[in-house]
């Protein structure tokens, strides 16, 4: 038989291509703050001419390497620089992509306890943690998703089992408009008709007002409709809005609702006393969806749930099958998969875990204060300089504001801002409609936005705006 073409690496081969990578890595971090906030110039010819065919032949690392570091990735928002505050940015903490290098190289099985109980152990103590922060009781069983649509799939699948049963089509659930689109695409994949999803106006705050959800419920009870789900917002992606999270709870509790809080931005501010104030309410929720690639500074894909009863979770994703042996497990674990839509997957508590312990609760808490003070600091520039409008006294850590120039169209006027602002690669923001007004956004959220960056930030929105005014 000919003979195969061997997979495996000699130790000399594998120690240069990690060498490689890793020297190119800091070498792109150290140049990030350099680096154009965001280049997408040539991204559509660059990401045309990649087109291929599955490549027959092998060729060598480095110059794949130089073809990711160089070619693909200039082409981007660039969302771990300092200066990168549109959407939800968070930074990427380097200590994570080690977890994940470590965690594929190892490529351990931890869908079930048995196969790998001491790295099970890692990832349940990183769930334990969030569970404690939130303020959750011991019975609380969460899971590890790649981000918080998946997180909110499985939360409205547990709600649904436990309080629909198989009647999906008379089951109602009531957000704000403000909710994240993630949970109504939940929603609507869990079965739930688009039609029975209320998205409840909010008042000039972008906060939920309690009496239109109890008005609402009361009008469904009336035609026999089983209202079942209840979303509170802890920081909506739109304005950082917190809902009235306590008067939420109240009606989810006299109505028998399932009460789901989508914190996924906003719910490590808990850990800071400034946000645990703001947040008050988290542990009144059922559940509560949290994202370490926001507020933990993760790199992308890392999503969680927490589930109060821990059992209804479990009852919801478990099911059993001849090939996955039943291997006993002792009090106090878990099997991952017995909790998740997720049997094989990749080991990903790790890369929430390993910057925890490297570099302690402390720093993550510190930077979480630090970014609340940032927000307030630029808030009021804005509140000091003529010509800006806020559109709500920031919550947590957006800003959402126009500039009224002194002639013409105040939506077109901003909407040029924006493209300005983001031309001169010197920033990076993003918009959105607020009560139907383009409105720009500064999120403040990456783990390296400082001072320095945010008082750069307000100058070049500032110089912008005068610029385009004076035109
Ligand atoms: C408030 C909020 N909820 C949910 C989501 C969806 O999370 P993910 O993008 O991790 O799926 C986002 C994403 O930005 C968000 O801001």
């Amino acid at each position: 038989m000919e003979k195969v073409t061997d997979l495996e690496l000699t130790p000399e081969a594998m120690l240069r291509m990690g060498r490689s990578a890793v020297d190119a890595l800091v070498e792109h971090i150290m140049n990030l703050p350099d680096a154009p906030r965001s280049n997408l110039d040539d991204g559509q010819k660059i990401a045309k001419s990649l087109w291929e065919k599955p490549p027959e032949k092998g060729m060598d690392f480095e110059s794949l390497l130089d073809l990711f570091m160089n070619k693909v990735i200039p082409v981007s928002i660039n969302t771990p620089h300092p200066a990168y505050m549109g959407y939800i940015p968070g930074g990427g903490l380097y200590p994570s992509a080690i977890a994940d290098f470590l965690g594929a190289a190892t490529n351990r099985f931890t869908g079930a306890w048995f196969a790998a109980p001491a790295a099970a152990r890692l990832e349940a103590n990183v769930l334990e943690w969030f569970t404690q922060w939130m303020g959750y009781p011991k019975s609380t069983r969460g899971i590890l998703t790649s981000g918080g649509s998946l997180a909110s799939f499985s939360a409205l699948v547990t709600a649904r089992k436990h309080l629909l049963v198989e009647n999906l089509s008379r089951g109602i659930i009531y957000s704000s408009d403000q909710t994240h689109y993630c949970v109504m695409k939940a929603a609507i994949l869990a079965g739930i008709p688009e039609q029975n999803i209320r998205l409840l106006s909010v008042g000039s705050d972008f906060r939920a007002v309690p009496e239109y959800f109890e008005k609402a419920i009361k009008s469904d009870l009336k035609k026999g409709k089983k209202p079942f789900f209840l979303v509170g917002n802890a920081g909506t992606t739109n304005s950082g809005a917190v809902d009235p999270l306590l008067d939420l709870a109240e009606i989810a509790k006299k109505y028998k609702l399932w009460y789901h809080i989508d914190a996924a931005y906003g719910g490590f501010f808990n850990l800071c006393k400034e946000g645990k104030k703001i947040l008050k309410g988290l542990d009144k929720s059922d559940s509560i969806v949290l994202d370490p690639h926001k507020g933990l500074f993760v790199p992308y894909g890392s999503g969680s749930l927490l589930v109060k009863d821990g059992e209804l979770l479990r009852s919801a994703h478990m099911l059993t099958a001849e090939y996955l042996m039943d291997h006993m497990i002792p009090e106090g674990e878990v099997n991952a998969t017995e909790y998740s839509p997720e049997l094989t997957r990749s080991y990903r508590g790790l890369r929430v875990w390993l910057p925890l312990k490297l570099f302690g609760v402390k720093a993550f808490r510190e930077n979480l204060a630090e970014k609340l003070h940032l927000t307030r600091w630029m808030y009021e520039r804005f509140l000091e300089e003529p010509g800006f409008e806020c559109m709500a006294v920031p919550e947590l850590t957006v800003i959402a504001f126009r500039y009224r120039p002194k002639k013409g169209d105040v939506e077109a006027f901003n909407r040029k801002l924006l493209a300005y602002i983001v031309k001169s690669k010197k920033l990076f923001l993003s918009s959105t409609l607020l009560h139907g007004k383009f409105v720009i956004r500064v999120c403040i959220l990456s783990f390296r936005t400082h001072k320095a960056e945010v008082e750069e930030a307000f100058e070049i929105i500032k110089n912008a705006a005068k610029k385009l005014d004076k035109e």
